[in-house]
């Protein structure tokens, strides 16, 4: 097999709709992201690089790669088919709700001076936890913190643990935060300062792989503009995940569209979308 990268091959045929079905229930199961029907020609685009990557011009041969177990392509699948739009202090309000409120609530209450823990779940390329880094930073308290950032696509992760961002990336930062947090490379990327990177604990996670590697009493979930792309139950099956890891008192942050049923029998909600563990 050729891996040397092509330009996309023209050749690629349409996707026929048994194909298109075939790829909708595997991207199900391996993500638990749901595909309408309106995400043909989305699909088919971000699959055509894979395909044009790997010479391939015909979907039974790619979905033959990635049905078998274990083979690296599965990986690649993952990255390809996941949305990844984010950007710093995105639904600014939940930052400043964290910065204001969270974490000196956090902080006063915990006695036993253990660290406070932050998870941010299907965290992308890492613009989410960095921007509650930085409020971290910007805050007086004096507990430690952690920042655990989870996402299922590989690539994000890497992302997260380097720090660096194109000038492009660094959209939603103010030239205050900027200088402030950040440094410019030689390569014209922005790299983020240690006292925000050593915060932060990027691990590669699928929502759907239970039992999660997490302990429970987690302080505060970040989990925005991910859900949406499951089906109802599904999203039900990750709330209820969520709040078994918290305690009450415990914090919630979904995103703006995310309205979700199963959060009321565990959470009372704080804030616009935020929410307190009951
Ligand atoms: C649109 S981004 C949201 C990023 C960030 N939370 C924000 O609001 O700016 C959605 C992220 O969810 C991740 N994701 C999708 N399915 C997932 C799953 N089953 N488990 C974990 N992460 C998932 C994607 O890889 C993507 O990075």
């Amino acid at each position: 097999m050729q891996s040397s990268l092509r330009s996309v091959d023209n050749s690629l045929g349409a996707m026929t709709d048994a194909e298109f079905v075939d790829f909708q229930r595997l991207v199900k199961e391996m993500t638990g992201i749901s595909l309408s029907d309106r995400k043909r020609a989305m699909l088919t685009n971000r699959l055509a690089k894979r395909m044009a990557f790997l010479n391939l011009n015909n979907y039974q041969d790619y979905l033959y790669f990635i049905k078998a177990e274990g083979h690296s392509e599965r990986n690649e699948f993952i990255n390809a088919v996941t949305t990844n739009l984010t950007y710093f202090y995105r639904e600014p309000h939940h930052f400043e709700y964290f910065g204001q409120h969270v974490l000196p609530i956090l902080s006063k209450q915990n006695i036993r001076n253990k660290p406070i823990r932050v998870w941010s779940a299907g965290c992308s390329y890492g613009q989410e936890p960095y921007s509650l880094a930085i409020e971290v930073c910007n805050s007086e308290i004096e507990s430690e913190v952690r920042i655990l950032c989870t996402d299922i696509d590989s690539k994000t992760i890497s992302s997260v643990k380097k720090g660096a961002y194109p000038e492009k990336y660094m959209r939603g930062l103010s030239d205050e935060l900027i200088k402030k947090w950040f440094v410019q490379k030689t390569d014209g990327t922005w790299q983020a300062a240690p006292r925000l990177r050593q915060l932060l604990i990027g691990k590669r996670l699928n929502l759907f792989d239970k039992p999660w590697p997490i302990k429970p009493a987690v302080d505060v979930i970040m989990c925005r503009n991910t859900l949406i792309y499951f089906t109802e139950p599904d999203q039900a099956a990750v709330i209820r995940g969520f709040a078994e890891h918290q305690e009450p008192g415990a914090y919630l942050f979904l995103g703006h569209s995310e309205n979700i049923k199963e959060v009321e029998k565990f959470y009372k909600r704080v804030g616009n979308t935020i929410f307190e563990r009951i």
